[in-house]
């Protein structure tokens, strides 16, 4: 088995109890070289979002029979050709909704009460006297709150949001309004869609265009549903009020990338689901889905679509 990063919590001495285990001991991922390397000897993969697994993987790994992900996002998988060997691949979904979900809220809240910059004020010795024009910014409770992708974590959302007296306008595959008619309509727009090829780039120049200047962008999605040079442009030409991303496309954004430099973003570094509890569930699941996949049970929690009988020969 090889676990691509230490994980927090006691879940791994699980799988250590059963099975040879090697845990990439770095803080950095595995480079490529070093998991096509281990990829002919390897039966069980535990990957985390920072991995490849590919074809190219897949294909390099004859004894693979089971894929565990450390996230409930699988865009890092080829789940299809994974299918297609008869590869199980399970994620971690519903144990990281309500992190995600608050952390949503804390960037709404935090982008448009200008919580970053009022401390940069204090701490920088700006802060003089209590002003009635300082730092004004806009309310969460009242705004109507636009959420693309209804899923568990939109859901876990609206609730929140709900509870603030917002107007809630949602827009998925399975209903709600159409695209451009939220984009128009809300204060605050927030992103929980999976990243899938209809969904990269998603919210580009046209969409960044429909929104309101005063309107809000919050990504806690995947980085590339937002076309990361269109929405640089917009905020630098106030074409929206602000943004606030807990995930970018790059992931690390480079320190003198252009939206960086841009006025009115808030960004942390894909922390949604880190909390102590969130990240320790995630990890006793990861292994529960391995040791099933191992034993030729049905994953706890799959991503796999469709069946894994192979065809006949
Ligand atoms: C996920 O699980 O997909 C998050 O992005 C990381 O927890």
């Amino acid at each position: 088995m090889f676990v691509t990063r230490r994980l927090p919590g006691d879940a791994l001495a699980r799988l250590e109890a059963e099975h040879d285990v090697e845990v990439w001991p770095e803080r950095f991922p595995p480079p490529r070289a070093e998991l096509l390397a281990r990829a002919p000897q390897l039966e069980g993969l535990l990957s985390l979002l920072t991995d490849a697994v590919d074809s190219e993987l897949i294909e390099a790994a004859p004894n693979l029979r089971a894929i565990s992900n450390y996230a409930v996002g699988v865009d890092n998988v080829d789940v299809e050709a994974a299918t297609a060997r008869g590869i199980p691949v399970g994620n971690t979904p519903g144990v990281l909704t309500e992190s995600t979900a608050d952390l949503a809220l804390a960037l709404m809240l935090g982008l448009a009460r200008r919580l970053s910059e009022g401390e940069a004020f204090v701490r920088s010795g700006e802060w003089a006297t209590w002003e009635p024009g300082l730092m004004l910014g806009r309310d969460l409770h009242g705004a109507t709150v636009g959420i693309v992708g209804y899923g568990r974590i939109g859901k876990a959302v609206a609730c929140r949001v709900e509870g603030f007296g917002c107007e809630l306008l949602t827009s998925s595959r399975s209903g709600g309004v159409q695209l451009p008619e939220l984009l128009e309509r809300s204060d605050f727009v927030t992103l929980h869609c999976p990243l899938t090829p209809e969904t990269r780039g998603l919210i580009g120049d046209p969409a960044l265009a429909r929104m309101k200047p005063t309107a809000y962008l919050v990504n806690t999605a995947r980085g590339p549903v937002v076309d990361t040079d269109a929405l640089a442009r917009a905020l630098h030409a106030g074409e929206i009020a602000g943004a606030a991303l807990d995930v970018t496309d790059p992931e690390p954004l480079p320190r003198e990338h252009p939206l960086l430099g841009g006025p009115n973003l808030l960004v942390v570094p894909h922390i949604a689901s880190a909390t102590h509890a969130t990240r320790g569930r995630m990890a006793d699941i990861a292994v529960d889905n391995l040791l099933a996949g191992l034993a030729g049970q049905p994953m706890p929690h799959s991503a796999t679509h469709g069946s894994l009988t192979l065809p006949e020969p």
